[in-house]
């Protein structure tokens, strides 16, 4: 427990299991494939450093930074690339891989905009989903934990920049919300 932060929601330890879980399912379905794996920078560096470890097959990583329109903890809709990735996707397996799912608007974008560039096929990995919030339908093959409607910080998830170097994932208390410096 941690003051500042709250209740840990998910533990070090759950996220490492889940993680080794996902790394080894991912490792069955691209069997003799070579997979690019797709960072949604900044919240996803976590996950995906601990996750490409447990993938046993030859696979890349890229990254990409993306944006939605809107104020703090909610998305307008209008997504905007803000970094593009450096590699070419034709006849490329993908795998996107989030921190965490919420409207699902950001991803839906993204797979809209990333199937022009004619993938072998595409892919969604989130280590958190709020299910409660989405606006969206959104088929994601991957999900390491569904989240009440809470916001949440830790292990690559930040609020205002903060908190992604905690090693478990926390509920934020509601009046920590818009006193981040405390
Ligand atoms: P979506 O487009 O609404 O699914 O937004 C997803 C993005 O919103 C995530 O990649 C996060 O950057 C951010 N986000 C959503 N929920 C939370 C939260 O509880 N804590 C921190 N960031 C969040
Ligand atoms: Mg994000």
């Amino acid at each position: 427990m941690r003051p500042e932060t709250g209740e840990i929601l998910v533990s070090a330890e759950q996220i490492s299991e889940k993680v080794r879980e996902m790394g080894a399912r991912i490792t069955e379905d691209y069997r003799g494939e070579r997979p690019l794996l797709v960072g949604i920078l900044r919240g996803a560096v976590v996950v995906l450093a601990d996750l490409m470890r447990h993938i046993e097959l030859q696979c890349e990583i890229d990254f990409m930074e993306v944006s939605s329109y809107g104020t703090g903890t909610s998305s307008s809709g209008v997504v905007r690339i803000l970094k593009d990735l450096e590699e070419d996707l034709t006849g490329r397996h993908v795998l996107i891989v989030e921190d965490i799912i919420d409207t699902g608007i950001t991803l839906s974008y993204l797979r809209r905009s990333l199937l022009t560039r004619k993938p072998a096929s595409l892919e969604f990995f989130t280590l958190l989903s709020k299910p409660s919030r989405r606006r969206v339908e959104l088929d994601v093959k991957y999900v390491g934990f569904e989240v009440p409607d809470e916001f949440v910080v830790g292990y690559g998830i930040d609020y205002a920049g903060y908190f992604r170097n905690l090693k478990d994932i926390y509920a934020l208390k509601p009046e920590s919300i818009g006193n981040s410096d405390s």
